[in-house]
This record gives C-alpha cells, sequence and structure tokens, in this order.
C-alpha cells in the first residue's frame, strides 16, 4: 500500500557514471511506488534530488554550483527539502551541510534508497546518513531508462584503488550481485519489452557470485533470457580473460563494443596508478579482441598530467594511441582526490602543461575517431532505434552495435527497434546512413 504523502512533488538530476543513472532510476520507480510524483521542472518540486559525483573536482564544483542555484527556489518554498545523495554524499557527510546549510538531507551510497522514508520523517532514518553495509543488495531492482533499454548492475563497489581514484572510497568494497537474481532480472525486463541491457559495474571481470564468473554469468544470460542485445562496462585490463573474448564472439547478441581504460601509455606512469598491467600487456589484448571478433569497437578513459608524468611518457600515451587507434576515447586530465594515494604525491605537472597536453591528446584521437567512423561507410550496422535526433526532428537517432550514434531521415520506425541501417557518411562523433529496406 502506498503511504499518503503531503509535499509529494520530487525533481531529481543525476550526475556522474551510469551506476549513477541506474541508481537514480531505481530510486525513481520506489518514490513512485511510495506515493510520490515525478515533476520536471524544479521549481514545481518540494523535494529537490541532486545524485552526485566524487571523481573529478570539477564534478563537486558542478554539484555546489547548482545546490546554491536553487537557494532562489527555497527562499519561495520553505518546505522546499533539498537531498544530496550518492559519491559526493558519501564523501563529504555532515561536512556537506556546513558548507552548504540549505541543504536538508545527504544520503551516501548504500543509503540512497532509504530517501522515501527518510523524506517522510519515519523513526529510524536519519538526515545525514553515511554508514556502508545497510543496503539489501537483492532489494536494488534494475528498472528501464526508457521503454527499450535497462542498465543492470552486476557488482557495487571497487577494491582495485587506482592510486588516483576516488571511487573505492565512495562506493565501497566490491560486492557481487546475485547471479540467479540477475538472470531473474533480465527475464522480467525483457517480459517488459526491453531489448538492450547494459550490465554495469567499475570492473565487470573480476565479478564473481559463487563460482560464477564474469564470463560464465555472460553465459547464463545468453542460455536462460531471450535478451537481445547484451553490452556490458567497465573493463579492467588486468581482468580481462581471453574466455571473455571468446565467449563474445560466439554469440551475436553480444554487441561488439568493449570500454577497455588505457589511462597512460607509460609503464612507469600505469605502475604509479596502480593499474596492474603494462602497456605492453594492454597491446596484446587489443589485439587478441580484434583477432577474434571481426567487426569490433574499443574505447577507452585516458589521464593526463598525472603527478611526475614527463613529457616522454606523455608521448607515449600519445604513441599509444596512434598505434591502438581507439574508436573514441574519454580524456581528462588528473585532478586530485583527497584521501586517495596519489594525493600525496605532488601535483607537478602545471595547469597549463595539462590543458596543452589534454588539448592535443583529443585533437589526435579526433581525428582517429574521424578515420575509424569512414570504416563504416558502406556496411549495415544493425541500429536500435532511440529517439529523434536532438539537432533536428527530421532525423532520427539510433545506436549500432559498435555503441556508434547514427542519424537517419524520420520514417515510420519506432524507437526500440532494431533496424538495419547502411552508413552513407560520417564524422568524428556521428554516422549518417539510410534504413535498409526489405532486409
Ligand atoms: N571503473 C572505471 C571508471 C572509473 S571513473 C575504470 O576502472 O576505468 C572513470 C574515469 O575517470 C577513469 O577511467 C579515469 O580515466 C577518470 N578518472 C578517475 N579519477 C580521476 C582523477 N582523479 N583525475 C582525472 N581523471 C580521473
Ligand atoms: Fe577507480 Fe580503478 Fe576502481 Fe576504476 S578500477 S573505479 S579507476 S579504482
Ligand atoms: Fe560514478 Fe562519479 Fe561515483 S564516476 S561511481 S558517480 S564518483
Amino acid at each position: 500500500m502506498n503511504d499518503s504523502v503531503k509535499n509529494n512533488k520530487f525533481h531529481i538530476t543525476t550526475f556522474g557514471c551510469q551506476m549513477n543513472l541506474a541508481d537514480s532510476s531505481t530510486l525513481v520507480a520506489t518514490l513512485l511506488t511510495r506515493g510520490f510524483q515525478r515533476v520536471y521542472k524544479e521549481k514545481e518540486a518540494d523535494v529537490i534530488i541532486f545524485n552526485t559525483c566524487s571523481v573529478r573536482e570539477k564534478a563537486e564544483e558542478r554539484v555546489l554550483g547548482r545546490l546554491w542555484d536553487i537557494y532562489k527556489y527555497k527562499k519561495d518554498k520553505p518546505n522546499l527539502k533539498i537531498a544530496v545523495i550518492g559519491c559526493m554524499a558519501q564523501r563529504l557527510g555532515e561536512k556537506l551541510i556546513e558548507k552548504v546549510p540549505h541543504v536538508d538531507f545527504v544520503l551516501g551510497t548504500d543509503r540512497l534508497f532509504e530517501l522515501p522514508d527518510v523524506v517522510m520523517g519515519h523513526n529510524g532514518f536519519h538526515p545525514v546518513m553515511t554508514a556502508f553495509g545497510y543496503e539489501n543488495m537483492d532489494a536494488i531492482l534494475p528498472v528501464k531508462e526508457n521503454n527499450f533499454s535497462a542498465y543492470v548492475t552486476i557488482s557495487r563497489g571497487c577494491d582495485n584503488f587506482c592510486s588516483y581514484c576516488i571511487v573505492p572510497y565512495v562506493r565501497g568494497e566490491e560486492r557481487a550481485h546475485s547471479a540467479d537474481r540477475i538472470v531473474e532480472n533480465v527475464k522480467r525486463l525483457v517480459n517488459d519489452g526491453v531489448v538492450e541491457i547494459t550490465l554495469l559495474g567499475q570492473n565487470v571481470n573480476s565479478y564473481r557470485w559463487k563460482d560464477i564468473d564474469f564470463p560464465g554469468l555472460l553465459q547464463r544470460i545468453i542460455s536462460e533470457t531471450s535478451i537481445r542485445r547484451i553490452r556490458f562496462m567497465t573493463s579492467h585490463p588486468k581482468d580481462l580473460s581471453d574466455r571473455l573474448v571468446e565467449v563474445m564472439s560466439e554469440n551475436d547478441r553480444f554487441m561488439p563494443h568493449i570500454h577497455l581504460p588505457l589511462q597512460s601509455g607509460a609503464n612507469r606512469i600505469l605502475e604509479k596508478m596502480g593499474r596492474n598491467y603494462t602497456i605492453e600487456h594492454y597491446n596484446k589484448i587489443v589485439d587478441y579482441i580484434r583477432s577474434r571478433i571481426n567487426y569490433v569497437a574499443v574505447t577507452t578513459d585516458l589521464i593526463v598530467g598525472f603527478p611526475s608524468e614527463t613529457e616522454a611518457e606523455y608521448e607515449a600515451t600519445l604513441r599509444a594511441v596512434r598505434n591502438i587507434q581507439f574508436d573514441a576515447a574519454f580524456m581528462f586530465r588528473y585532478s586530485v582526490r583527497p584521501g586517495t594515494l596519489a594525493e600525496k604525491y605532488a601535483d607537478d605537472v602545471p595547469e597549463d602543461v595539462k590543458i596543452k597536453r589534454l588539448n592535443n591528446l583529443i585533437a589526435l584521437q579526433q581525428k582517429i575517431s574521424f578515420e575509424r567512423n569512414q570504416r563504416e561507410v558502406g556496411q549495415t550496422r544493425f541500429s536500435l532505434i532511440e529517439g529523434t535526433s536532438r539537432r533536428s526532428d527530421a532525423f532520427q537517432r539510433a545506436r549500432t552495435e559498435g555503441n556508434k550514434i547514427v542519424l537517419f531521415k524520420t520514417g515510420d520506425f519506432m524507437p526500440g527497434q532494431v533496424v538495419p541501417i547502411r552508413i552513407a557518411s560520417a564524422d568524428a562523433y556521428t554516422l549518417h546512413g539510410e534504413i535498409v529496406e526489405g532486409k
């Protein structure tokens, strides 16, 4: 039964990664079943929720900026409640209220699903909750992002402690969702019309539940459910096994895309980052992936300006990027995170050098993305229609097997359909194509 909730209109904004998007969707579903109502304008809300990210300083600054933006609504509506949840809430706890006194609730990454009880003022629920170990993994149900796709979290937290990274501190230790539950949830999503799932974990390759590892989980999903398209992220190079590549290559329900963060092309930096692989090992994995899977997109994350990174080491990253030829990359300049191991290293690459390195790297990758995308021209890609193009109603937007956006002329097709699209042209970020009739 629904509790009756008086000031029940909520607005939610999600910052950060797919894991946060997944958590927000689950939270929204919970709020709706608990009698809350979603609104899409902050000024109409009784509760404004920010699900936050701490991964770089900028990500936190953005949240703080937005928190001060919405202060004006609180002046007009004194009953308005502001809730900060997720990674930044976890990191700062009470300190967040000291920094921004108009914040009412601060719920960390394990406690955010308790928001409905906190808002309703139920006994035993505090406005600031950040202790780990309280979540009920089986109760975190994956829900649809839209009518045809869903994120399915397979593990929470991270045990890798890469020296620059805040995630293990704000997300806690790695814990796996039960494979039985994952399979059950995928079945439920398929019955609900979902055609594509993305399995999520900070390091999906280290998934282990009882005697089931990640390739084993994939095999179970393939054999026990009829989900049409499967994606996953993120893969860690140190744990990606040949067997994973083999399992992927054996079934075309796996979308041929691997996101494999490299971070740096220099072995000394990789070691200081605590990544536990060398550039030689990384190259071997990518070669193997490309030898086993005929058409596959490989994407990555890269950091420039890590403490003590020399010009020569930065050039090693450029060289790696040139050699490997990624389809796309997310590129960042190093940002010190409090409490991490790398915080103890001097942040000694000057900001202007970091910016220069980043800009040059982006320019190089843009050229490579453009070239990689030219290789798509003339090919037919089975693509999932997501909606209309953000720029023009005359075009619809779909996602290819390799996770690239393709635009095509709006016709009789609906979001959620998988259609063959012949690629006619491409720039560095987007493909353009036409639906192949009669396929
Ligand atoms: N679990 C994933 C993603 C972690 S966060 C993984 O292991 O790759 C996403 C990306 O943010 C990272 O891959 C890294 O490139 C970047 N990142 C993390 N911490 C950072 C920091 N302190 N400064 C700059 N970039 C960072
Ligand atoms: Fe961060 Fe490394 Fe864990 Fe990824 S694997 S979340 S980069 S500590
Ligand atoms: Fe994701 Fe940012 Fe948290 S990247 S796990 S939302 S710190």
